[in-house]
């Protein structure tokens, strides 16, 4: 006995050794990352039985199950790697079956072939979905683009917002509702932290929590800005949450200037906050942790302006653990809407994939906000910035100087030459007694082009030495850049057409006289900058933004097309007005504003969580596909001017007639859509059928994400019962079914009509019929292709109801052959 103990005393303490110098080496070979895993068994949402019937949290069959889960993950990963080798961060129990793990690249390949591990993911970052960050310049070439209600409006609703968090103490987020909310199918909680007392919790946010187990994985967190509460230090959350459901009517105001009133879309849904996104880091494993919570807290509708911003790289787009997730959280009851993504105007730059959640897009208001520059010759220019005119007063002008021109010299040298003088980065680069009092052109360049200079520099540099205010030109050199409308806290503007920058310049050198060596010696020129700040609406609307990520979707990293609309729809997503945290830890611009304007399909979803809470308030039974379609099928293609919508492309100025990859089914209409006539709706088994009919996956990594064998599957993919018709490739002929059903209470009789895709016929059957109440309705749809044509084209069937309601379903087909 005595002696056995010795020998195996002896071999683990050799087995010890062994595993220190394999880590030792893994020291300098491997850096270690966090894993997602999904374990085999089911989640306890599903556990046992098919049906959505909530556990009671605080049952003890609950949270023995859920101990259960824990310690299964446990022991697979005792059982597989050294204990003490490894952190588990998180046990996912609710949703989906698994874990977040750090570790090496090594163990998780052992993971990997463990007995019960289905699957195993690299934590690939997320990332928020506004398109510009004010502090910097893009170009519209290059680089960046090809990488591209009522008084109760939404009572009862509870809207999940996975982001940065909240400030709590905004106004768009008082309670101003005396009534408790029936809001029983929810069970939150109130986590509290730095700036995140428990008043937070006031009734109209009704759960705030808080997920950092990632973040500090992998990142040395701040503690000035990446504060361990729900307290929103970005903004971003802050602004997405009062977009979806900020109170009614809250003023706009912005360095002591009235911009108008703020609303969210359904001001009286309540909000329950699951921050995940730090200011130094987002990672996955906390966003999936918090999209668990949030399917278990009951949420009816998730808001994700975040999410990961490339596919994953192991296996197909709708497979990864993020879209797995998204497709329990809709097997549980909830409407899940996500950003489309900003890396558009290019062609298969989605970052959303599966028909299970809908896809945002970003299109422009009528409203803008028109800067103006008038020179000393009368000229008045246009430009772009939200600034209050020269010496507040609209038509004063002062001392116009060039940036070069007014520089520090001693002795006839620059005591201190920093790069890029003429973007007015450097305070102490010019000389004082010129630059005082005067309007200062600043000029883009390098440091801009870059991305090390900054707006906030330029206007830095103005407090400091006291300009009257900053004009930034455009450069020959670089082309036009894109400008979006910033408070400046000086009179500033930019002027970001090269055209118009010339014309300045012009002006400047006329009036300006210099010595024999060029030194400018005399100003004479003139300018002032007139009142950028109110708004003005006009023009053609919406117009699909440049950022606003581009269908066709696909299904892996070499983006093969695949028969799914993305994106699904499309809302405002343009320099939208909407609260914002003080802190502003990724904006220095920002820093102490309540509010911001801002861009990006993150300012887009939730338009569309916010209109999904008004559907779900009128029709509490609805199901998230039917909430899905009515909001799909109710979009319109047409603009203010009663003609198809456009959409920004490559260049600056150019615009082209949207596709259905643009703006999927087109602007969201919430009036519309909370009376759609007909709704076509599918099922979680439906999505699996789908799975198993798509070309490229093996029934193993079906049952691998989602648990479920292939057993049935659809005859084509796209007979899924989407609101859309999306082939990428039809040959010949091919039909598919649709099939609708009345959730109008009357019976009503619906004509069909058809525009075709180019190259193709389409024919319905039956072209005409009545449906009752609650009725079904299968519809056949014909493809007959007429020419092939190597590219998707686009047409759409319209349903048009005696009692004016209107069904469009968008068709997208490519036609390979005729044969
Ligand atoms: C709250 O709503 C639930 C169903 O959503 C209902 O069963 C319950 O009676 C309601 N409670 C109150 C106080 O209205
Ligand atoms: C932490 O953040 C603050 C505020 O942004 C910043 O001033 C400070 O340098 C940061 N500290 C570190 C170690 O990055
Ligand atoms: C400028 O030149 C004068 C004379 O050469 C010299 O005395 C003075 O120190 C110089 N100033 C600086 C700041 O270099
Ligand atoms: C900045 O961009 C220019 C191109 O205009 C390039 O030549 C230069 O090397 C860049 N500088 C840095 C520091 O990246
Ligand atoms: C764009 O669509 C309009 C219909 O709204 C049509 O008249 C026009 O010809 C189209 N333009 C192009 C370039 O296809
Ligand atoms: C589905 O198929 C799997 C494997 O072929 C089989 O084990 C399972 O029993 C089937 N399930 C049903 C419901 O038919
Ligand atoms: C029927 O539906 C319409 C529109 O949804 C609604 O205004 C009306 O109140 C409903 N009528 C009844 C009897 O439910
Ligand atoms: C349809 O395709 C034909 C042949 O490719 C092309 O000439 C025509 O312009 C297309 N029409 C539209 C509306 O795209
Ligand atoms: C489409 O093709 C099918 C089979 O080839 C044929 O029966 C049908 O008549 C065609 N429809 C039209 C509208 O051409
Ligand atoms: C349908 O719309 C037309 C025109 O807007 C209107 O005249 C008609 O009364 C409407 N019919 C119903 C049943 O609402």
């Amino acid at each position: 006995m005595a002696n056995k103990a010795n020998i195996s005393a002896n071999s683990s303490s050799c087995a010890a050794l062994l595993v220190l110098a394999i880590s030792f080496i893994g020291c300098f070979a491997e850096e270690r990352d966090i894993y997602l895993v999904l374990i085999e068994g089911e989640p306890l949402a599903f556990h046992g039985s098919d049906d959505k019937r909530r556990f009671d949290l605080n049952s003890d069959a609950y949270k023995g199950q859920a101990k259960r889960l824990m310690d299964s993950h446990d022991r697979i990963l005792q059982s597989t790697l050294e204990i003490g080798s490894y952190n588990k961060l998180y046990s996912f129990k609710y949703t989906v079956n698994g874990f977040a793990v750090h570790l090496t690249p090594t163990q998780a390949k052992k993971l990997e072939n463990a007995p019960q591990v289905k699957l195993v993911e690299r934590d690939r970052r997320a990332k928020l979905m506004t398109s510009y960050t004010p502090q910097f310049l893009g170009l519209p070439q290059g680089v960046w683009t090809q990488r591209g209600g009522d008084k109760n409006a939404g009572e009862g609703i509870v809207i999940g917002f996975v982001d940065t968090g909240i400030n709590p103490s905004h106004p768009s987020f008082a309670n101003y509702n005396p009534f408790e909310p029936n809001i029983s199918h929810f069970s939150g909680d109130c986590e509290t932290g730095p700036r995140f007392p428990l008043s937070s919790c006031n009734g109209k946010i009704v759960s705030a929590r808080f997920f950092s187990a990632g973040a500090q994985a992998v990142a040395t967190l701040n503690t000035s800005v990446d504060f361990l509460s729900p307290f929103d230090a970005v903004g971003h959350g802050s602004h997405v949450a009062s977009t979806a459901a900020g109170n009614a009517g809250v003023p706009v105001v912005v360095d002591g200037f009235f911009y108008g009133l703020a609303s969210g879309m359904a001001p009286c849904a309540r909000i329950a906050v699951y921050k995940a996104m730090y200011p130094t880091v987002g990672t996955l494993a906390d966003v999936i942790a918090a999209i668990d919570q949030a399917t278990m807290d009951g949420v009816d509708i998730l808001t994700l302006s975040i999410g990961p911003d490339e596919p994953p790289r192991d296996t197909i787009t709708m497979l990864g653990i993020f879209d797995v997730l998204m497709l329990f959280a809709r097997r549980a009851g909830v409407f899940v809407v996500q950003a489309a993504g900003n890396q558009g105007p290019a062609p298969s730059t989605v970052v959303s994939y599966s028909p299970w959640a809908v896809a945002a897009a970003a299109c422009t208001t009528d409203r803008i906000y028109p800067g103006s520059l008038l020179l000393g010759n009368g000229l008045k220019l246009g430009g772009v910035g939200l600034s209050g005119p020269t010496c507040g007063r609209p038509l004063f002008l002062s001392k116009l100087v060039l940036a070069r021109d007014v520089i520090l010299r001693v002795n006839g040298t620059f005591p201190r030459t920093p790069q890029y003088i003429e973007e007015c980065q450097y305070p102490e680069a010019f000389e004082p007694s010129l630059a005082q009092g005067s309007v200062v052109i600043c000029t883009f360049s390098d440091g801009f082009y870059n991305q090390t200079s900054t707006l906030t520099a330029v206007i830095n540099t103005a407090i400091t030495l006291g300009f009257m205010g900053f004009i930034l030109i455009a450069n020959s050199h670089y082309g036009d850049f894109v400008a979006e409308p910033i408070p400046f806290a000086v009179p500033g503007i930019l002027i970001p057409k090269v055209s118009t920058s010339e014309i300045i310049l012009q002006y400047y050198e006329q009036q300006t006289h210099r010595d024999e060596r060029g030194v400018a010696i005399k100003f004479n020129a003139q300018a002032g900058i007139g009142e950028g700040r109110v708004a003005s609406f006009e023009g053609r609307a919406p117009i699909v933004s440049r950022f606003s990520s581009r269908g066709p979707d696909f299904t892996d990293l070499s983006r093969n097309p695949t028969d799914v609309l993305k994106p699904d729809v499309t809302a405002p997503g343009h320099q939208i007005w909407a609260a914002w945290s003080p802190v502003s830890a990724l904006d220095p611009m920002l820093t102490g504003c309540n509010f911001a304007l801002l861009s990006g399909t993150s300012m887009a979803t939730p338009h569309i969580a916010g209109i999904a809470a008004l559907i779900k308030q009128h029709n509490p039974s609805w199901t998230p596909t039917m909430i899905a379609s009515a909001i799909s099928s109710t979009a319109t293609k047409y603009d203010n001017y009663g003609q198809l919508i456009m959409a920004e492309g490559f260049e600056i100025t150019s615009t082209y007639n949207s596709t259905h990859f643009d703006f999927g089914s087109g602007l969201v209409s919430a009036t519309r859509a909370l009376d759609p006539g007909l709704v076509l709706s599918v099922e979680f088994e439906d999505y699996i059928s789908f799975l198993c009919s798509l070309a490229d996956t093996d029934p193993v990594s079906i049952k691998a994400a989602t648990g479920i064998w292939c057993n049935h599957s659809l005859s084509h993919p796209a007979n899924l019962n989407l609101p859309s018709v999306t082939v990428s490739a039809v040959a010949k002929s091919l039909i598919l079914q649709r099939s609708l059903k009345n959730v109008g209470n009357k019976t009503e009789t619906y004509l069909t009509s058809v525009v075709h895709p180019n190259g193709t016929t389409v024919s319905l059957y039956p072209p005409w019929f009545t449906i009752a109440p609650q009725g079904t309705q299968d519809l056949a749809i014909q493809f007959n292709v007429t020419q092939a044509i190597g590219d998707f084209s686009f047409g759409e069937i319209v349903l048009t109801g005696s009692l004016n309601h209107t069904v469009r379903i968008p068709l997208s087909v490519k036609p390979v052959s005729i044969f």
